[in-house]
């Protein structure tokens, strides 16, 4: 019975303990080497680590290092190349490599797994492969924060109505509206950089729960992975996701905010606004409508936002029963967090594009600023300066703006006479006010809206992404 070796075949008995193969159907819902052989770049890194570790270690000796190394080469010569074969009946990505190694240099293939469990292999892995995808990500980040940034600098001057409620409020600079974009997504790429130092420690060394009597050097494997430190827990180490929920936390709330750029995408091509266009390359035409040209990027993004804060309730939800330590339950965490690195990497890549792209008619976000009274605060604001009470002036001005929207024009479009018959403070300096531009010019603190401000933030932000 010595060939009853889980890594020989699987068509037999897992070990000599069981007595007839794993049920078919059941090997096929237990395996997850259809997914899991992404995490193969990773699962090869981490056993070299080992390995080598073992080596210097003296708990295997330098021949099978060696072996060990040059097999591993030519099983990821053979993946990339295409020509590996993935074998469902090994389940998964760590026992399909393992295999293939045996295969290839013998008993040292066997000796690699000394001292380690896949219980510790696997959460190694996927916090290897989600430190480089983190990576990745914080790139593409601020890569559509600088194509923004530029955006804003390009239309500092732009004028459109600031909107509360979906109601025309105030005149805001278009590059100002950007930038409130820009300030979201650097607070996402800070939250990515933390999530990164807690997904970069090491759980080998935790075994399958307990942690090893082998004399393992756990700090060494870590530095050769360039990981921060090691999990201090075997436990802790084996068990929790939690750093993959809460990098799912934070790539829902990059989605949140694109899904928010995305609807105001889709308001401002609708054609009562009809602010802002989109390169044809990211939109697509009607089947049956000729004039269509639909914004369906921003659409599909507001919609993949829903699967990927999905995918954050899934993994919530597969943690929050779990007793300690590993549970095959943790399986499971995969397709959920390799769905929303794809997600968020594929709408990022796309958006920074887009964003680029973009065309702005400021005419038409004047006019309709114009449309809606977005200068009768600085109506308000001027009379206090004249001297009233606000709320007074407050009341004053909404008597102007009835009187207005009864003759369909806008407030500058009153005589000053006409203006006067509401408070005689009025005189000529009033059309300074009501001009969109004043006002915008008018809110110069630190945060607001007029151009000099935005150009200021403009630099801090290019300073920033530049260091
Ligand atoms: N494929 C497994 C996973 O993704 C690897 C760990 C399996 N461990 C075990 N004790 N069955 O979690």
């Amino acid at each position: 019975m010595t060939s009853a070796n889980p890594l020989a075949n699987k068509s037999e008995a897992w070990s000599a303990l069981f007595s007839e193969p794993v049920d078919e159907l059941v090997q096929r819902y237990t395996a997850s080497v259809g997914f899991d052989r992404r995490l193969w770049r990773a699962d090869i890194d981490g056993s070299l680590a080992h390995a080598r570790m073992l080596a210097a270690q003296g708990i295997i000796a330098a021949q099978d290092l060696a072996d060990i190394e040059r097999g591993m080469a030519q099983i990821a010569r053979e993946i990339e190349a295409g020509t590996f074969e993935w074998k469902l009946e090994l389940e998964d990505v760590h026992l399909n490599i393992e295999a293939r190694l045996t295969q290839l240099v013998g008993d040292a293939g066997k000796r690699l797994h000394t001292g380690r469990s896949r219980n510790d292999q696997v959460a190694t892995d996927i916090r290897l492969w989600l430190r480089g995808e983190i990576d990745v990500i914080a790139g593409l980040l601020e890569q559509l924060q600088r194509v923004l940034v530029d955006q804003a600098d390009r239309h500092a001057d732009v004028v459109m109505p600031g909107f509360t409620h979906l109601q025309v409020a105030q005149p805001v600079s278009f590059g100002h509206h950007l930038l409130a974009y820009v300030e979201m997504f650097s607070r996402d790429a800070e939250r990515l950089a933390d999530v990164r130092r807690r997904v970069n420690r090491l759980p080998l060394g935790a075994a399958a729960l307990a942690g090893t009597s082998y004399p393992l050097d756990r700090e060494r494997v870590a530095r050769e992975l360039g990981m921060d430190g090691v999990c201090q827990n075997s436990l802790d180490a084996v068990s929790d996701r939690d750093f993959a929920i809460e990098f799912t936390a934070a790539a829902s709330l990059v989605m949140v905010h694109v899904s928010r750029l995305s609807e105001e995408l889709i308001v401002w091509m609708s054609q009562p606004f009809g602010f802002v266009a989109l390169p044809d390359r990211f939109c697509t035409g009607s089947s049956i409508m000729p004039q269509k040209k639909n914004p369906d990027v921003p659409e599909l993004a507001r919609g993949k936002t829903g699967r990927v804060v999905g995918h954050l309730m899934g993994l919530l939800t597969l943690m929050k029963g779990q007793p300690l330590a590993y549970n095959k339950d943790n399986q499971e965490d995969k397709e959920p967090l390799f769905d929303t690195v794809d997600t968020l990497r594929d709408t990022l890549r796309i958006f920074a594009d887009m964003m680029a792209g973009l065309s702005v008619r400021p005419e038409a976000m004047e006019q309709a600023a114009r449309r809606g009274y977005a200068t009768a605060t600085d109506l308000a604001d001027y009379l206090v300066k004249k001297g009233l009470p606000f709320r007074d002036a407050h009341e004053t001005v909404a008597h102007a703006v009835k009187t207005a929207i009864g003759r369909g024009v806008d407030l500058a479009a009153l005589t000053l006479d006409e203006l006067r018959a509401f408070h005689p403070a009025i005189d000529a300096d009033v059309f300074d006010v009501l001009s969109l531009r004043g006002s915008m010019a008018a809110r110069a603190l630190p945060g607001g809206t007029a151009p000099a401000q935005v150009r200021a933030q403009v630099a801090r932000h290019r300073q920033r992404l530049a260091g």
